[in-house]
């Protein structure tokens, strides 16, 4: 599928070398994506909220090259070379080239970091993505530079989604709709796009402190859990309750009704993990310590009345959700009653952002 929006006409400038860095945030799904077709397209509609102090920051620098029959480039992770990243960005370049065309005219160097720690199970392919999406875009902003903002971030994100799909969700900020929904203004199946409708001052700063319960490298990529949802045999029903879903959190991001909040984003958190358990073959990513975390809080908001919640990605860690006019309180049950259960009593405290930065 080649989408002919996204491929640029002809340049009128050229350079031969330069350099751009993005910082781009990491996100996290409400309503999540899980299962896709070909070419990246996502079987429901997600929406997420952007995240602000886990990011990647990317620095993409370019010389041209005398040939041009191949992709040239060398990866960093904090300054050191990581041959092991190479694969993943060969096949994200194949995928966009017809996008760039001149990607095989460059010579590029990649240097990534992250401000979270690299194993600490929190995934920076949707960080990661964004930012080299972001620097490329830098690129063609410079070869055409009648590139409109909103272009620019759009194909950003068509971009970053060929990379990897929730990557294309970390652009922008506070809240992310990707996948064609009937009920959301401009949403596509091909990039994400900022919610269009009125959010309660209830979600205003709302944190989200990241529990690391598990660092370990996941024994099932993403990759592999999306693609278990084709021969799946509740994937209908599934993608038919996340569009639901979709429809749902329109009013409630209205109203701000933190019960009903609470109700959806748990109940899609254990969903998704409810399709890697039923999956053929079957896995759990969930350990002992995130079931425990997951009564903990549950018993918490009995006894307090507060409205902290769950989310889930596709790992052990555990993403706690609450408003910010309980952060001091929830904070002290966290370090009283939950890092007990965190690797290293390790967690990252966040809260929702407003999306990436050009340095
Ligand atoms: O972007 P991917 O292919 O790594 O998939 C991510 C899927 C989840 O994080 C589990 C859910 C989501 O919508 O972010």
């Amino acid at each position: 599928m080649i989408v002919e929006d996204f491929i640029p006409k002809s340049s009128s400038k050229s350079i031969e070398k330069g350099s751009f860095t993005w910082s781009s945030p990491s996100n996290i799904a409400l309503v999540k994506y899980w299962g896709k077709k070909a070419h990246q397209i996502p079987e429901n509609p997600s929406i997420s909220f952007t995240l602000n102090n886990c990011k990647t920051t990317t620095t993409l620098s370019f010389s041209k090259k005398e040939t041009n029959n191949s992709f040239s480039f060398e990866v960093y992770l904090d300054d050191e070379k990581k041959d092991d990243f190479k694969p993943k960005i060969e096949t994200f370049f194949k995928r966009v080239e017809v996008y760039l065309p001149f990607l095989k005219d460059y010579h590029f160097k990649i240097e990534t970091s992250n401000t979270f720690p690299h194993s600490s199970g929190i995934a920076s392919s949707a960080s990661g993505m964004s930012a080299l999406a972001l620097c490329l875009m830098s690129i063609e902003k410079t070869l055409s530079p009648s590139i409109s903002e909103e272009s620019f971030t759009k194909k950003a994100s068509f971009l970053a989604r060929l990379g990897s799909g929730s990557a294309c969700r970390s652009l922008e900020g506070n809240l992310v709709v990707w996948g064609k929904h009937i009920e959301i203004d401009g949403s596509s199946d091909l990039f994400g796009v900022k919610y269009p409708y009125q959010v309660h001052q209830n979600f205003k700063n709302y944190q989200d402190t990241i529990l690391l319960v598990d660092k370990g490298e996941k024994q099932v990529s993403s990759t592999l859990g999306h693609n278990l949802m084709h021969d799946h045999p509740f994937a209908q029903e599934r993608f038919k309750q996340a569009n639901k879903n979709l429809s749902d959190i329109i009013s409630i991001l209205k109203t701000g009704d933190l019960d009903k909040f609470i109700a959806l984003v748990e109940s899609e958190a254990l969903t998704l993990h409810a399709m890697m358990m039923t999956s053929m073959p079957y896995f759990i990513l969930m350990k002992p310590n995130t079931l425990e975390i997951l009564n903990k809080i549950w018993a918490y908001r009995n006894t307090s009345g507060s409205k902290v919640c769950f989310t889930l990605d596709a790992g052990a860690n555990v993403h706690v959700l609450y408003p910010e006019n309980e952060a001091a309180q929830v904070l002290e049950f966290i370090q009283n009653e939950l890092v007990a259960y965190c690797q290293n009593g390790q967690y990252i405290c966040d809260v929702i952002g407003l999306g990436a930065n050009k340095m």
